[in-house]
């Protein structure tokens, strides 16, 4: 007898070291450790393509709940501010030329509450000065400058010459040319329908005002025109022929645009109601 299993006669059975099974008992009990329960819960789990999905589908519902159910009170957020309505139909007709050239891609539109951003651009931005903005226009990046209260820093003849030709009033700018603006006639034919689409995402358009809409596009350039009703409906809109032509042209609405942009909110007489 040896026990070197290298050696020919090695027989496993005389080795005291090695088990052959036969001296075990029969009834072994057929359980595992109970530290080892929930592995084998969670081995079912993951070899379960159903139950897996399920289970990843209540985890995953716990944190889309919490994200988005503070969402149906959003209303709460923003606090009241005084002077902020619609935008007029010219107003709103030049957003959309400012949406559809990408401005947004160079130019934000929120002034942070920081020192720099405040002493540089004026008032940081409220949530109610986006309020009636579907999309907003924050954005992202600053290319140009932050443009939430560009209205009413420069003149109409600046911007026309701005737009047809950045450089010549900014040597440096790197702000492409936008001199078609200039020549694209437009009549206010799809407002209506843009503001029933405005209306429909919430933006509190009147029956009236969207009645009224094509005119009061067309009067808002036309200081000669009567434009007391559009006054009513959208106080402090300001009338003028904003590009100098003759002719209504995008350019017109783009600078209708930017010259009431965070001119609404009287900051001299606004206290943020700390309470909210
Ligand atoms: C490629 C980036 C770029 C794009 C796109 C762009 N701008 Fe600018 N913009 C600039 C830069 C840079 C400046 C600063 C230099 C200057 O005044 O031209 C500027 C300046 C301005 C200013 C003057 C702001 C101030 O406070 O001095 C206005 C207004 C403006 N842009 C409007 C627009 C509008 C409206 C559009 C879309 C039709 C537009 N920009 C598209 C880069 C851009």
């Amino acid at each position: 007898m040896t026990k070197d299993p290298q050696d020919p006669n090695y027989d496993p059975a005389d080795d005291p070291k090695v088990s052959t099974g036969k001296d075990m008992p029969d009834d072994l009990p057929n359980e595992l450790p109970p530290e080892t329960k929930t592995i084998t819960f969670h081995q079912r789990l993951e070899r379960n393509a159903t139950l897996l999905l399920i289970a990843s589908f209540l985890v995953v519902s716990v944190g889309g709940i919490v994200e988005i159910a503070p969402l149906f009170w959003l209303e709460n957020t923003i606090e009241e501010v005084e002077g902020m309505r619609p935008y007029s139909p010219l107003e709103l007709a030049g957003r959309e030329i400012y949406v559809r050239e990408g401005c947004y891609v160079c130019h934000s539109q929120m002034i942070r509450p920081m020192r720099d951003e405040v002493e540089r651009y004026g008032h940081y931005s409220l949530a109610a000065e986006s309020m009636y903005d579907h999309p907003f226009q924050w954005g992202s990046k600053r290319t140009g400058p932050d443009l939430a209260r560009v209205g009413g820093r420069y003149s109409d003849e600046w911007h026309v010459d701005h737009f047809r030709d950045p450089q010549s009033v900014v040597p440096e700018s790197v702000m492409p040319k936008y001199a078609f603006l200039a020549e694209a006639r437009i009549d206010g034919t799809y407002v209506t329908e843009l503001m029933e689409a405005h209306q429909m995402v919430g933006v509190p358009y009147t029956d009236e005002m969207i009645a009224e809409a094509r005119a009061d596009f067309v009067v808002q350039t036309d200081p000669m025109g009567d434009y007391d009703g559009l006054l009513e409906r959208y106080p402090g809109a300001q009338v003028r022929n904003f590009d100098g032509q003759p002719q209504l042209t995008e350019m017109d609405a783009l600078i209708a645009y930017l010259q009431m942009l965070g001119t609404l909110v009287d900051f001299s007489t606004f206290t943020p109601d700390a309470s909210r």
